[in-house]
């Protein structure tokens, strides 16, 4: 077998053939489902008369083909195991076809499959060919018109996008339901759902008087878990009236809470499946994450109506124009209805954690690729994540007034096309007169940033002169890069008057809080008028996705700390300050060291700790250490253990400091309110819990006997998982393992419950993990063919620093024992597993040499080519 081989972003070619009206009937059977597929088709203007019908189509069995209600001769068509191909073809033509498919032995999850007996389809990105011979490729667009047959027994409910327009009863105890949506679509738009479904019903009245239905559908057990994401979605649509001028544009509003699914939740039009646990909350069983990430990926997937259905990506090189997009528009959703400043750090705490790793990394990519091997592989934190705050770039380089004029000439001018970056970033050039030439580099080149700053004050002129130096680190297949245009937003504190000083630059006053260029590779701004020495805020609010550095001293990062009028610079003070520290003790360690705590830090938390409390969001995430993986990503090779040992050795002395401090916290952050997700209450469990941590991480007495009772209360989700997750990260195992039990035994029919029983005992530090991951894995809720459960248990130990990268190597054999057996079952997840193996280059060499081999190992076997591509990468 000769190995996979990419595609390339300049071999686009529009197709030949497009298809304009698309009917289908599904017949379905769990072991032979059958579909018809009747497709109207027409050449392309420009395409040359002889050009062959290409159709993508995988494990489908054909059974017979039609063109023009004539039968197609088996001489006249080439079959393979990727598609079909006929030679000669009129320039207009109907199309039919019906194959045979097996839902039942799908365990990749992708085209249609069955979940806990129900049917469901994944068509994103490539997954419609494994349903009928198709164009599949997101610039085919066409109206679909859909009949589903099923048992009435087994499927009383049978959906797909649009709108119901037939329903009747068949033979042989079976129906149909026929669905028409009128909006063309790209296929990896199309959606299918047949089972024994229940639903909540509710309604939205668009901004034009519309009156839009909307169904929550889910398993009957799951009917009370599904008022949070119903209240989202009506916030999401309002909110997209408002903010962007989007209307919703069927009468139908459906989405479905599915167990079996490999990413969060699908955007098919008007017809939404969900992984159940993006969707489904109640304050017993959910945290108040959970809460708020359905809350945003419920807005998320409907922003998609515009942001990727209405206007969609011409190729899959395109994914970010969607992606980055919609990212970006949920997470401004999520910060107007939470809080706002807390929602920044914690996108922002996340995003340098995980996407500066895998910038640095072997599978680093730009946010569009120019070729993939699979694009599977491509729905990447660069591509998401990335790609929103390159559009949060350009909104706060245009403004937000043009912001919105942009979008709206860019959903007007291209809705029902399949389109480019290029043309959302013209629309937003047109309106602003900004020139984006430079700033498309964001676009094509990968890696962070890396910008170096120094600063001095100049006594005698009043004068401050900012010099900043940019370089991107090479990465794999792009050693040379080219400056980036990147927006930094600042200020400067004067030291004495602890406020922002008024800039003046090149003679112009910019404000007191102002946004500076950087295109060169090194500039330096001169500020004058600066009447005392100040300290400088830098890149405010995360104003671009590159790294600063600055020589602060921890006298400055502590002055900061309390003055910076950004809310997330302050965040970021606390943050660099106790990275100092860190360091510090990360040193002593490796030197066998006595380990002494920096008072400065004590300090700054008793200053906070004692300090008004305004909010206490804000005020829960600066009191939280850097975590052990940020911590790492900035260390030159990553000492897992002495990172470890260092941070723990911070939280405890600050607990030891502060005892009595966190301990009021905590009691006047308890409350008897009845449960609700409003970012009030949110706000007082995290600071509660935060404080709990601490008092546990010594073991205090006091924090035990409140632990141990936060823990049976059983008030909510969020208390309950808290105190479980310190009592089993504690050392008191007599404590731990009665509530352990309790927990496993009250949630056992509760899948995603058990997901979190499973999670937070392989992220414990205590070196029994490994024995336990393999035990659990033992567990009747647990199963390899569920992504959930995979996640839950082995992605969350492979998250568990100490112990997965245990110095005999076994934590990576287990992984790579995984990787091997999911390759085969599902090899979309199998491929995602592998991340933590392929950042092998940040450890030390024995470390290094074990996660090779292991790499080595899973290159040994036959691959899929989504494992095939990231283990390539990984060795090369
Ligand atoms: N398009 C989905 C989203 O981000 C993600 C997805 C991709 C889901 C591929 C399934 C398969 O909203
Ligand atoms: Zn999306």
């Amino acid at each position: 077998m000769s190995d996979p081989q990419p595609v390339y972003l300049s071999d686009y070619q529009p197709p030949a053939y497009r298809v304009t009206h698309t009917e289908l009937t599904f017949d379905l059977d769990p072991a032979a489902t059958r579909v018809k597929a009747r497709l109207l088709m027409e050449r392309h203007p420009q395409a040359d008369a002889n050009a062959p019908l290409v159709l993508n189509g995988e494990h489908l069995k054909l059974i017979s083909l039609a063109i023009d209600a004539t039968s197609v001769d088996a001489s006249a068509y080439a079959l393979d195991d990727e598609g079909l191909r006929i030679a000669q073809v009129p320039e207009r033509f109907v199309l039919e076809s019906e194959v045979e498919i097996a839902p039942q032995d799908n365990t990749a999850l992708e085209g249609l499959y069955q979940s806990n007996g129900m049917y469901c389809t994944q068509c994103e990105a490539e997954g419609f060919r494994r349903i009928t011979f198709y164009p599949d490729r997101p610039d085919v667009m066409a109206t679909f018109k859909v009949t589903v047959i099923g048992n009435q027994q087994h499927e009383p409910i049978l959906l797909a996008n649009g709108n119901p327009i037939e329903r009747g009863e068949l033979d042989g105890g079976r129906h149909f339901v026929t669905w028409e949506d009128p909006h063309p679509k790209p296929c990896y738009l199309f959606a299918l759902v047949a089972g024994n479904l229940h639903s909540v019903e509710d309604h939205f009245t668009t901004m034009s008087g519309r009156n839009v239905t909307l169904q929550i559908w889910v398993e009957k057990e799951n009917l009370d878990k599904t008022e949070h994401a119903m209240a989202s979605l009506k916030r999401a649509m309002e909110w997209d009236e408002q903010a962007y001028g989007r209307e919703y544009d069927l009468d139908l509003f459906m989405i479905v809470a599915v167990n079996d699914f490999n990413m969060g939740a699908m955007e098919n039009k008007g017809l939404n499946i969900f992984n159940s646990a993006a969707v489904l909350t109640h304050p017993q069983t959910a945290t108040d994450t959970a809460f708020q990430n359905v809350e945003g990926i419920v807005a998320h997937e409907y922003f998609h109506n515009w942001s990727g259905n209405r206007v969609t990506c011409r190729d899959w090189f395109q994914l970010s124009l969607k992606e980055g997009f919609t990212v970006f528009r949920d997470q401004c959703f999520s910060a107007d209805t939470n809080s706002a400043p807390v929602k920044r750090i914690q996108d922002v705490s996340f995003f340098r954690t995980a996407q500066f790793a895998e910038d640095a990394g072997p599978t680093a990519h730009p946010i569009r690729p120019d070729h993939f091997i699979e694009i599977t592989n491509f729905y990447t934190l660069t591509i998401y994540e990335k790609g929103a705050e390159v559009v949060r770039m350009i909104r706060n380089l245009v403004g937000e007034e043009n912001f919105r004029r942009g979008s709206d000439l860019y959903f007007e001018r291209f809705d029902g096309q399949a389109v480019t970056i290029e043309d959302f970033v013209g629309c937003m050039a047109e309106i602003s007169g900004e020139d984006f030439s430079q700033f498309m580099r964001w676009y094509s080149q990968a890696g962070t940033p890396d910008i170096d700053a120094h600063g001095e004050y100049d006594y005698v002129h009043g004068e401050y002169h900012l010099t900043l130096r940019q370089r991107t680190p090479a990465t794999p297949g792009q050693p040379d890069k080219l400056p980036l245009h990147i927006p930094v937003r600042m200020g400067l504190v004067g030291t004495k008057s602890g406020q922002d000083l008024t800039l003046t630059l090149n003679g112009e006053k910019i404000g007191k809080d102002a946004v500076i260029h950087l295109r060169d590779d090194e500039q330096t701004f001169v500020f004058t008028d600066v009447a005392e020495a100040p300290v400088p805020s830098l890149l405010r609010e995360f104003s671009a996705p590159v790294k600063l550095h600055y020589p602060y001293s921890r006298e400055d990062l502590a002055f900061l700390l309390t003055h910076d009028s950004d809310g997330f610079n302050r965040w970021d003070a606390g943050q660099r300050l106790a990275l100092l520290a860190l360091d510090d003790l990360i040193a002593a360690h490796r030197n066998g060291v006595e380990k002494v705590m920096d008072s400065r830090v004590v300090d700054a938390f008793k200053a906070l700790l004692s300090g008004p409390m305004s909010d206490k969001a804000v005020l829960a995430e600066m009191l939280t250490l850097p975590s052990e993986a940020y911590i790492a990503e900035q260390q030159p090779i990553v000492d897992v253990d002495a990172i470890h040992a260092a941070r723990e050795f911070v939280r405890q002395s600050l607990a030891v400091a502060l005892r009595d401090e966190f301990l009021a916290i905590y009691e006047a952050n308890v409350t008897e309110q009845q449960y609700a997700p409003t970012p009030e209450q949110i706000a007082q469990r995290s600071l509660k819990n935060v404080a709990l941590s601490y008092l546990m991480s010594i073991e205090d007495e006091q924090g035990l006997a409140l632990c141990e009772a936060q823990f049976s209360s059983d008030h909510n989700m969020t208390d309950v998982r808290q105190a479980l997750t310190l009592l089993v990260h504690s050392d008191r195992d007599d404590l731990a393992s009665p509530a352990l039990k309790a927990f496993g035994e009250k949630w056992a029919h509760d899948p995603l419950v058990m997901d979190q029983w499973f999670t937070v005992q392989v992220s414990r530090p205590q070196a029994d993990v490994l024995e336990r991951v393999k035990y659990l894995m033992q567990h009747p809720a647990f199963s390899l063919k569920n992504p959930n459960r995979v996640r839950a248990l082995v992605g969350a130990f492979a998250q568990n620093r100490v112990n997965f990268h245990r110095l005999d190597g076994q934590g990576y054999q287990l992984l790579a024992d995984v990787v091997i057996e999911l390759n085969r079952l599902n090899p979309e997840i199998a491929a995602r597993l592998i991340t933590p193996l392929t950042r092998w280059q940040r450890f030390d060499e024995t470390r290094q040499a074990l996660m090779r081999s292991e790499l080595e190992r899973i290159k040994q076997q036959p691959l899929s080519s989504n494992v095939y591509e990231v283990v390539e990468k990984a060795l090369a």
